[in-house]
C-alpha cells in the first residue's frame, strides 16, 4: 500500500532476493515510466551472486589506491553484498537535439523508483542508495559508464530481517500552494 511504502534498512536486507526471471521482470515493469519520446535513456547493470564480490574487490582496489583506512576499504568490498540483488540504475541520455538532459535523469529517476515500487508489490524489500560508488569517476570506469552516462542510484533489493519503523515526512501542507492570479 503506497500511503504506507518504505524503503528496507541497507543494514538488514538478506536472502532470498529475486531469480533472474523475477528480476527481468521486474526491470521491465521497472522500464514503464513517462519518458518524453521514448528515447529509454537508462539502462540496468545487474549484480547477482558471486559478480558482488568482484564488484566490491574492484571497488576496494580504488580505495587502496588511494591509501584509504583499512576500514573503509573493506566496507567497499563488502558493500554489494548487503543484498542479493543489487541494480545500477544508469541514466544514459540521448542527444536528439530537443530533449532536455533534466528531463532524461527525471526518467531515470523514476525508473530507480518503479523499480522498487515493483519489487515491493512482488513481496521484495529495497532501497535506493548512491553512497560514493555513483558519483567516483574510477568506479564508472569499473561498472563500464559511457559518456555523460550517471548512476542514478544502486536499487538494493532482497528480503527484509527488520521491520522498517515509520518515519518523520515532510510536511506536504507547507509545501503545497494554489496558484492564484
Ligand atoms: C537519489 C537518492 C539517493 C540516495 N542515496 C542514499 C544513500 O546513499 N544512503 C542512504 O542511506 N540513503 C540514501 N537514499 C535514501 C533512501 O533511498 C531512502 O529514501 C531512505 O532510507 C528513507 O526511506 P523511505 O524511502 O522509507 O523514506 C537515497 C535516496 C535517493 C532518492
Amino acid at each position: 500500500m503506497l500511503a504506507l511504502r518504505r524503503s528496507a534498512n541497507k543494514l538488514f536486507l538478506g536472502e532470498p532476493g529475486p531469480d533472474p526471471a523475477e528480476l527481468d521482470e521486474l526491470l521491465s515493469i521497472a522500464a514503464r515510466v513517462p519518458d518524453h519520446r521514448k528515447l529509454g535513456p537508462w539502462r540496468f547493470i545487474v549484480f547477482e551472486g558471486e559478480a558482488r564480490a568482484a564488484f566490491g574487490d574492484g571497488l576496494a582496489d580504488i580505495l587502496s589506491k588511494r591509501n584509504k583506512p583499512a576500514s573503509e576499504v573493506e566496507e567497499a568490498r563488502k558493500a554489494f553484498l548487503r543484498a542479493p540483488v543489487v541494480v545500477a540504475v544508469v541514466s544514459s541520455p540521448v542527444d536528439d537535439g530537443r530533449t532536455p538532459l533534466w528531463e532524461q535523469e527525471l526518467s531515470a529517476g523514476a525508473v530507480c523508483y518503479n523499480l522498487l515500487l515493483a519489487a515491493n508489490a512482488s513481496g521484495w524489500a529495497g532501497v535506493w542508495l548512491t553512497e560514493w560508488a555513483a558519483f567516483d569517476g574510477d568506479a564508472g570506469v569499473l561498472l563500464g559508464l559511457k559518456d555523460k552516462e550517471r548512476v542514478a542510484g544502486f536499487a538494493y533489493l532482497g528480503t527484509s530481517k527488520m521491520p522498517s519503523p515509520e518515519r518523520a515526512r515532510a510536511d506536504v501542507s507547507e509545501r503545497t500552494s494554489r496558484w492564484k492570479a
